[in-house]
């Protein structure tokens, strides 16, 4: 057999899902293993947006649809970015995506040539690298520190730009750390960008899951580089419709265009009847999503103040999204029964085997001895998990 492609051997393979598929052969095989590894919320999608996908089934809605996607919902996008985000699109200027994801992957199909650099800071979430790599451009990371609340700063970013920098990807609120950019933040990193030229892909996907009354803003709403924002977003996280798949860009027109010619020659439009559902999902009045905002930020509260008791744990409390993301540094090289933790990787293995707890380990998201915890499980299940991650903890604090 010939041998597979070079870029595909490159390719990191996802601990997310590397520990996910273990716990759940655990699962299968009879154990009680709790899994903080979901990166999805556990509420269902809300019924009126289900209702309107049975309808469009009903009406035979099951077709090919123009490729960029439905006038509709080009429509429902463009109000919305309006709305939320004082982003001012015209509907030639969207491209609807199989999820956010598929967006993230277009834009960058869109932009890049073999050689160029983007910028990302780490901790970054796991696909970034490798869509850079897979585009043939070089992943240029950036190590934030907790002192910035894992937030890069304009010097960081001034010092990472350079002739072959084509772009710089840009999460807020951040997927693992939660951190959220605050308006005055932004705009020290747009004075930065703007006189370089570089094109900002603005990934907005946890927009609506934020806490504390702190305001998400939108980097494509400064003046300066509007002109060179692509900003994504989507409905998997806002209204629970992660296996729905539908992302979706507001780009410069040539940018926009480019990513629908990428689109059209490799999956055409996104699922007809997913799209009128997420019509719906945008337009509809938003009590599930604030339903749904509080119960996270409920299990956050208590999931961190039990972590807080747990001497040698170091947490940031995170303003948005569903994850926190303890350090466990103070963990590493301990030794348990002659089974030697010598970092993340190393204790996530452990938590699973001693504790059946599946945690995702740092490195995977370039954040070396910390943990990622997502609190998209059950109150329940969240307190049998945090007593599991105390038991392993100390036990480790007492190893030798
Ligand atoms: C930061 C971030 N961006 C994008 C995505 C992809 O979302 P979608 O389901 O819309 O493809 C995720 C999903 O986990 C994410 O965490």
């Amino acid at each position: 057999m010939k041998s597979l492609s070079l870029k595909v051997q490159q390719l990191e393979e996802s601990q997310t899902l590397v520990l996910t598929a273990l716990a759940r052969q655990m699962r299968d095989a009879g154990q009680d293993v709790i899994s903080l590894t979901a990166g999805e919320p556990d509420f269902p999608t809300p019924p009126h947006v289900k209702m309107a996908a049975i309808q469009a089934i009903e009406e035979n809605f099951t077709h090919y649809t123009p490729n960029c996607g439905i006038a509709e919902l080009l429509k429902a996008i463009v109000e919305k970015f309006k709305r939320d985000n004082n982003l001012h699109f015209e509907p030639s200027q969207i491209l609807v995506s199989c999820g956010a994801k598929h967006s993230i992957f277009n834009a960058l199909q869109a932009i890049c040539n073999k050689g160029d650099e983007v910028v990302l800071a780490s901790p970054y979430w796991v696909s970034y690298p490798e869509m850079v790599k897979l585009v043939d451009a070089k992943p240029v990371i950036v190590q934030t520190t907790p002192e910035t609340n894992f937030k890069i700063t304009p010097v960081q970013l001034k010092r990472a730009i350079n002739a072959k920098t084509k772009a710089f990807i840009f999460n807020t609120p951040c997927n693992p750390t939660g951190s959220v950019y605050s308006q005055g933040e932004i705009e020290e990193l747009a004075d930065v960008i703007a006189d370089t030229g570089i094109y900002v892909i603005s990934d907005e996907i946890y927009e609506k899951v934020i806490y504390d009354g702190v305001k998400h803003f939108s980097i494509g709403a400064i003046k300066q580089i509007k002109d060179h924002v692509i900003t994504v977003n989507g409905v998997s996280k806002a209204y629970a419709m992660t296996g729905w798949r539908i992302g979706y860009l507001g780009a410069p027109k040539a940018v926009a265009e480019a990513a629908a010619k990428v689109q059209s020659q490799i999956t055409s439009n996104a699922t007809s009847i997913a799209q009128r559902a997420a019509v719906v999902a945008l337009t509809a009045p938003s009590n599930d999503t604030d339903a749904m905002v509080a119960e996270f930020k409920r299990r956050r509260d208590f999931v961190a103040e039990q972590l807080s008791k747990i001497s040698g744990i170091e947490l940031q409390i995170p303003k948005g999204a569903f994850y926190l993301f303890p350090s466990v540094k103070a963990f590493v090289g301990k030794r348990v029964d002659d089974k030697l933790i010598k970092d993340d990787m190393d204790m996530s293995h452990f938590l699973l085997q001693e504790e059946q707890l599946a945690v995702v380990p740092g490195s995977a998201f370039g954040a070396k001895n910390y943990l990622r915890l997502s609190y998209a499980a059950s109150m329940k299940e969240l307190e049998k998990a945090v007593q599991r991650l105390q038991s392993g903890l100390k036990k480790l604090r007492e190893g030798y």
